[in-house]
């Protein structure tokens, strides 16, 4: 076992849902039902459990789930506090909802909005004035991949993404290869160690001790069947799930990865 690994092992991982642009009010039930298995799960899971339903539905997710410690997140935020910015979310109001974390950086953000690094790094030093945990996303094309250049991506991509003095508390990383997103598609352990040890590496190099604590997730198509596979490779601290988090079945079989 390397020196990251000894320090990967005690990190407490955490299991993220992102629903994307999905759920309208009868998903509640979903979201609520993760809620009361995990307060009946108790101690047995050794991880943290977060769900990033549709903004629309963060305010009454967070009054109603309250029973087992499930955090709740945004799906994005604008870099300001508040202002003439006409459809968008600012941290502060995500936090005021009752979100704990932010997904930022997405790659359906970066694709679908133009979303650059720096923007993003602009959106994770927002997510820290408001109090939350920026859960900041990195992810190689499968062009990039079959030219050999998903390294030299993330790593630019880690290095845009973040501002200098984050630390353990205030951000995550989650890789997730674009192609591996939605697609059933999985990336072979050997890679997902190698790129999840690549990016312990900066972490460690930039950010010292707080980089060796941070939780690196994974990140595209994980389901109960993979699970305990992908979240067993060394620096893998947790799950970023799309598809398998709406039904509570199936992301709950995902949590189980982490069952005591
Ligand atoms: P997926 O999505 O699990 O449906 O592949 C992951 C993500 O986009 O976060």
């Amino acid at each position: 076992m390397n020196q990251s690994d000894a320090g990967a092992t005690q990190i407490r991982a955490l299991v993220a849902g992102n629903w994307k642009m999905n759920g309208l009010k009868a998903a509640l039930s979903q979201a609520l039902a993760v809620d009361e298995q995990l307060a009946g799960a108790g101690d047995a899971i050794n991880a943290d459990v977060m769900i990033c339903p549709p903004a629309t539905m963060l305010m009454v997710l967070s009054e109603l789930a309250g029973k087992s410690g499930l955090k709740i997140g945004g799906q994005d935020c604008h870099v300001n506090q508040a202002g003439a910015h006409t459809g968008d979310v600012s941290a502060e109001m995500l936090a005021d909802a009752g979100a704990s974390a932010v997904i930022l950086g997405h790659s359906e953000r970066r694709a679908d909005h133009g979303e650059t690094d720096k923007l993003v790094c602009e959106k994770v030093a927002a997510a820290h004035r408001a109090g939350l945990t920026a859960i900041v996303c990195v992810g190689e094309t499968i062009g990039q991949r079959q030219a050999g250049l998903t390294l030299g991506v993330v790593a630019r991509q880690l290095t845009g993404s973040l501002p200098d003095g984050v630390n353990a508390e205030t951000v995550v990383i989650a890789y997730e290869p674009v192609w591996a997103i939605g697609t059933g598609l999985t990336p072979s352990v050997e890679d997902v160690a190698q790129v999840h040890g690549m990016i312990r590496e900066r972490l460690v190099e930039r950010f010292g001790e707080e980089g060796a604590r941070m939780r690196i997730l994974y990140g595209g198509s994980v389901k109960p069947s993979n699970a305990v596979e992908l979240m067993g490779i060394a620096n893998v601290n947790g799950a970023l799930v799309g598809g398998a988090s709406l039904l509570a079945s199936d992301f709950l079989g995902i949590v189980d990865a982490y069952r005591g």
